[in-house]
């Protein structure tokens, strides 16, 4: 669970005592604040610049002791090298990599002094970004840790952390903007770290639900509304599961009109993947318990746009299932009617995401007519073969919302990479006993699982998000250190925030 950071942000001035962060900028470039603090204490933070040869490149610190004549003994320099125009990652990373510093040298409490340290301007967006970054580089999911490992894990609390900015009433309000996206991101994290022991599809729906003290209106379907609304595809992934499916609605109305279209995203929820009756070879088997990641970033991003009051109409639905063998399990050669009314041949058990899917974004279409609709989810292993961990994959009936997206991914760092679409793929999906099969052949598994998804989306824009090798098991960034990376959030915010809010 987060630990709760605290930052506030106040004018730009040199404080009398305490540990200060001091910018550095390329081949070891001290802005004007940092010249005036290396002028107070005689000149020892340009001669430790030197004598280290510091770069001042991203990412870099070093820590000059400065005893002397004030108050301030420790100063932390940290390398900004030339911060790119308009990325939100470089400052976004600075956080992360000084919140580490500071909490590595166990300072209790530290001001930044922010400044470009090549002189331009910095507003209050980047004060906020910092303070972002390092909200999300101090997450911590350490709560099932007894004894002195525990003691370990726990010992440091979180500096509290200054940052000195020349616009603090902007930094405040973007700030206020940036911690509830933070927020959403370390949900998501959370809920892809539970293991499926503690975060059945149950557990998951109540998360969901106390989203509603944000304002956020939800509804959860239980296993009876479910064979209702014909939802046998969803149905045929638990039947093997002890623990009851559930679907979660979760509407946020921030849009002038409650009746303006909204936009819709589509998670899959897949507790834990056994892979069922075609069961998955064990080795690394407990890794499936982030496969949900696609439904915990779209609860992520459900708290965010709640959280800082988005002006947007947003569902997010999510398919909440366990998929497990069983006497009563699903089995290969089944053939089950989903929804839409269109059957499915299921040859392989563990091709269960998009059996979630299918019902779950045909719901959505029907019953929301959405703007666009994106659905997210760890559907395929074949995407991480393809683009690795670095991109999620992008498969999409619109080229608008693909470029959104794209250039979304570009300012979060949240990068996606379409992938094609055609006839030719959707074929290999064709059954000789019904509508469809639940695989594809030996080759283009994201692809088919992708044309699988597509027909269960009308005409309208819709993009399907593989994040199968971006939300778990993440490698580590400067503002990420944990397993499930919340991935989505952040990306999806900002598709909002730059194309679908008034
Ligand atoms: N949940 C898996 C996909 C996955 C793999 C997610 C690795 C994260 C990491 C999915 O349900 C699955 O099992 N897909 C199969 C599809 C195949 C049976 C057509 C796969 O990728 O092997
Ligand atoms: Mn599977
Ligand atoms: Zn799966």
């Amino acid at each position: 669970m987060a630990k709760k950071l605290t930052v506030v942000f106040r004018q730009a001035k040199i404080p009398a005592s305490g540990n200060i962060v001091v910018l550095v900028g390329t081949d070891g470039a001290l802005g004007n604040i940092g010249k005036e603090v290396d002028a107070r204490h005689d000149g020892l933070l340009s001669k430790s610049i030197k004598a280290a040869d510091f770069k001042g490149s991203a990412g870099s610190t070093m820590t000059v002791w400065t005893p002397g004549k004030t108050r301030v003994n420790r100063c932390l320099l940290a390398g900004v090298g030339k911060p790119e125009d308009g990325a939100e990652q470089s400052w976004l990373d600075l956080g992360g990599v000084v919140i580490a510093a500071l909490s590595s040298g166990d300072a209790k409490a530290a001001t930044i002094l922010l400044e470009d340290p090549e002189g331009k301007d910095i507003s209050g967006d980047q004060a906020a970004l910092v303070a972002m970054g390092m909200t999300l580089r101090a997450y911590k999911f350490d709560q099932y840790m007894t004894g002195d490992k525990a003691k370990k894990a726990r010992a440091k609390s979180l500096p509290k952390i200054e940052i000195a900015t020349a616009n603090t009433a902007k930094a405040k309000r973007r700030y206020t903007a940036h911690a509830a996206v933070a927020e959403g991101v370390n949900l998501a994290r959370d809920l892809v770290n539970e293991p499926a022991n503690i975060l059945g599809p149950v557990e998951f729906a109540n998360r969901a639900k106390a989203l509603s003290k944000l304002g956020v209106d939800v509804q959860i379907l239980n296993e009876k509304d479910l064979s209702k609304l014909k939802m046998n595809s969803l149905l045929s992934v638990s039947r093997g599961s002890v623990k009851p499916a559930r679907l979660a609605v979760m509407r946020w109305n921030g849009a002038k009109t409650k009746s303006t279209a909204p936009v819709a995203f589509v998670g899959k929820g897949v507790v834990f993947d056994t892979g069922g009756i075609s069961l998955k070879p064990g080795a690394g088997m407990g890794d499936m318990k982030g496969d949900m990641g696609g439904a915990a970033a779209v609860t992520g991003l459900m708290h965010a746009l709640a959280a800082r009051k988005a002006r947007v109409n947003a569902v997010g639905v999510i398919g909440l299932v366990e998929n497990m063998p069983d006497g009563d399990a699903t089995r290969p050669g089944d053939i089950i009617k989903s929804m839409s009314g269109q059957t499915i041949e299921v040859l392989n058990t563990d091709a269960e995401g998009r059996l979630v899917l299918a019902d779950a974004l045909w719901y959505t279409q029907k019953k929301f007519k959405p703007k666009i609709t994106i659905d997210l989810a760890t559907l395929t292993g074949a995407i991480l073969v393809a683009l690795g961990q670095d991109h999620a994959g992008l498969f999409s009936n619109d080229d608008e919302l693909s470029t959104q997206l794209a250039a979304a991914g570009e300012v979060t760092g949240e990068k996606v990479w379409r992938m094609p679409l055609g006839k030719t793929y959707d074929k290999m999906i064709d059954s000789k006993f019904a509508d469809m099969k639940n695989i594809g052949g030996r080759w283009a598994g994201s692809i088919t699982a992708a044309q699988f998804l597509k027909r269960y989306v009308n005409e309208s824009p819709w993009a399907h998000l593989d994040i199968a090798g971006t939300a778990m098991n993440s490698p580590d960034t400067k503002i990420n250190r944990s397993w499930g990376s919340g991935f989505g959030v952040r990306l999806l915010d900002r598709l909002v925030a730059d194309n679908y809010e008034k």
